[in-house]
């Protein structure tokens, strides 16, 4: 296993609130793994940014009356307090709308239209008369010619996740008048794909056996598909990344061609802002360096076919090692969707509820390889029976009862009876067999199996029962809150990935005062002509290792206070009459 390891996260478009289908889809597995990583002492770096091009931003900016520049102010922060409130704990959360970003975009795009990936042609394109300028991507809808869905989009289709050119929509409509637009030539820049087939192939040839067979799938179709041809990278619309070519001064390059540029150019950031403008080699040109690039399904192709294909026809920087893309969250077994207003925000969430709670029902019930729900009641159920019932009733017995019964420090053990050395061997063990499903990005069974050493260790502390222990042997009642100690601190590390928070609750309640993660900040960052608000972290305080490790006997507990608290039944009724406006 390599030691350096690049978590690449999808940069959402910066319109409107982060909700809870972008945490399952990538912000909680993203965040899981990062946290793993780094306790296992690897070197982690974990980017993305605010993707602030396209017409998702323009449309946004038009129904409001205000400049994309200023959607982009208005979220950008808000995503921000949203990462730092639920701790995604990002290296370097940037966004494109910067000089830097602009910069290695107009590199990348010269250097694949230099190596010849990049032509140029005349094309059809939409224009709608009635408001006098074209219509690509979302500014026009109509009929999937796959799938038949009424409001396919001028870039992809939602419901078969095809992307699109705007000119195959049946019955096309302008978003914005409803007219119907007329076929027009326009010229453009196109990432020459049938030229990339080949070199994607062998690629894809090459020991992919550890990704998700949909996202393997799903890529080999689609370049084994005899109609594949040369994708537009440019669009006539004034806002976005200017074409560095004569003759294009209008033109923009497309939104999807610099949001994964991002990816590298958020590294080139990362390593200024460190003073090593160098380092961003250390993730891009050396082999052993494995990226992960965490999105929903909807992003699998631009993950899987064009960024790769961009980085061979650029030359020298590394493909992605694995893209463990996630399948899709509905809320009450119904679709998401924004513009319907069937959403849960999660900056609203937060205002209510504890962020542990929200990762730990995401996490367990992560859409990995099929679509999941998330439910108010299944919310409530899990927090009351699972973290409050299970994990912090463990943890708030041992902690009490050392409280009360040992003057508050972690007791001398006598001699392990079995039992004993057999539930500590259960938690010890969980670091081999959990490490092992969250390397391979198997993040719902990891959480299952260390709830499951939770479970054993309750029914343990039933059996050993030290409330009657303590009135007759002393020394056996220290010996299995000691042991339960040890497997709380096991524990304590095992959920560190998931439940960051508490863990670090749990780590001052058995005594400790140091971090187990390292600090999270917000900076502005100068550049030459603009400034813009970026989320970093700082790993350097990291005090937490991957591995069993045993409380000292003799260390002081601090008065324990409940890890976790019920979540009242009567909310669900209030969270459903909140969400009934929508859908
Ligand atoms: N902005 C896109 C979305 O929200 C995702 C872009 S991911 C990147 O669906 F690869 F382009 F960065
Ligand atoms: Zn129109």
């Amino acid at each position: 296993m390599t030691e350096r390891i690049h978590v690449c996260v999808a940069w959402p478009y910066v319109n409107g609130d982060l909700h809870l289908g972008h945490l399952a889809g990538a912000y909680i597995p993203c965040d899981i793994f990062a946290r793993y990583q780094r306790l296992r002492g690897r070197e982690v770096l974990m980017v993305s940014g605010s993707d602030t091009h396209g017409t998702p931003i323009t449309v946004r900016a038009e129904e409001e009356g205000i400049t994309p520049r200023e959607v982009v102010d208005r979220y950008h922060p808000r995503d921000i307090e949203a990462y730092l409130k639920l701790g995604v704990s990002f290296d370097l959360y940037t966004e494109t709308d910067t000089e830097n970003h602009w910069a290695v975009t107009q590199d990348v795009f010269l250097t694949l239209l230099r190596n010849g990936y990049i032509y140029r042609d005349v094309m059809d394109a939409l224009y709608c008369d009635h408001c006098k300028r074209y219509l690509p991507d979302r500014y026009v809808e109509g009929t999937c010619p796959y799938c038949g869905n009424p409001s396919a989009r001028g870039d992809q289709c939602d419901k078969c996740g095809r992307t699109l050119d705007a000119v195959q929509l049946l019955e096309p409509r302008c978003r914005f008048c409803g007219h119907r637009p007329r076929i027009r030539q326009t010229e453009h820049f196109f990432l020459d794909l049938p030229k990339l087939r080949r070199p994607l192939l062998e690629w894809l040839s090459e020991g992919k056996e550890h990704w998700r067979p949909n996202v393997l799938q799903f890529t080999l179709n689609m370049l084994n598909d005899p109609e594949l041809r040369g994708r537009p990278i440019t669009r006539d619309i004034p806002w976005g990344i200017p074409v560095p070519v004569e003759g294009f001064e209008e033109k923009r390059i497309y939104v999807w061609f610099d949001a994964v540029i991002g990816y590298l150019a958020a590294t080139k950031e990362w390593a200024k802002l460190i003073g090593e403008p160098e380092r961003w080699r250390d993730w891009w040109q050396d082999a052993n360096t494995r990226s992960y690039y965490f999105i929903g399904k909807d992003n699998i192709p631009f993950h899987t076919v064009i960024w790769p294909g961009m980085l061979i026809g650029y030359g020298n920087l590394n493909l992605p090692y694995d893209v463990p893309a996630n399948e899709y969250l509905t809320l009450e077994e119904k679709t998401l969707s924004k513009s319907r207003r069937w959403v849960i925000e999660v900056l609203d969430f937060l205002s209510r509820y504890d962020p542990d709670t929200l990762r730990y029902i995401l996490s367990i019930n992560m859409p990995e390889t099929r679509d999941t729900n998330f439910s108010w009641s299944e919310y409530v159920r899990r927090t009351n029976d699972e973290l409050v019932a299970t994990y912090g009733n463990l943890v708030h017995r041992t902690l009490s009862f050392a409280q009360r019964n040992f003057e508050g420090r972690v007791p001398e053990p006598g001699e392990l009876s079995d039992a004993d050395a057999a539930i500590l061997a259960r938690a010890d063990g969980a670091f081999q067999t959990v490490g092992d499903l969250l390397d391979g990005c198997k993040f719902k069974a990891a959480i299952t199996e260390v709830m499951a050493v939770a479970h054993d260790a309750n029914r343990y502390l039933d059996a050993k029962a030290p409330w009657f222990q303590i009135k007759t042997d002393r020394r056996a009642a220290a010996t299995t809150i000691y042991t339960c100690l040890c497997v709380i601190n096991d524990l304590k590390v095992l959920l560190a990935p998931f439940l960051p928070f508490s863990s670090q609750r749990l780590h001052h309640l058995l005594g400790y005062d140091t971090d187990i993660f390292g600090r999270q900040y917000t900076e502005v960052v100068q550049e030459a002509t603009r400034s813009h608000l970026v989320l970093r972290y700082d790993g350097s305080t990291l005090a937490a290792r991957w591995e069993p490790s045993r409380v000292p006997p003799g260390q002081k507990l601090p008065p324990p206070t409940p890890l976790f608290s019920k979540v009242d039944e009567s909310i669900v009724e209030q969270e459903l009459a909140r969400m009934s406006g929508g859908a």
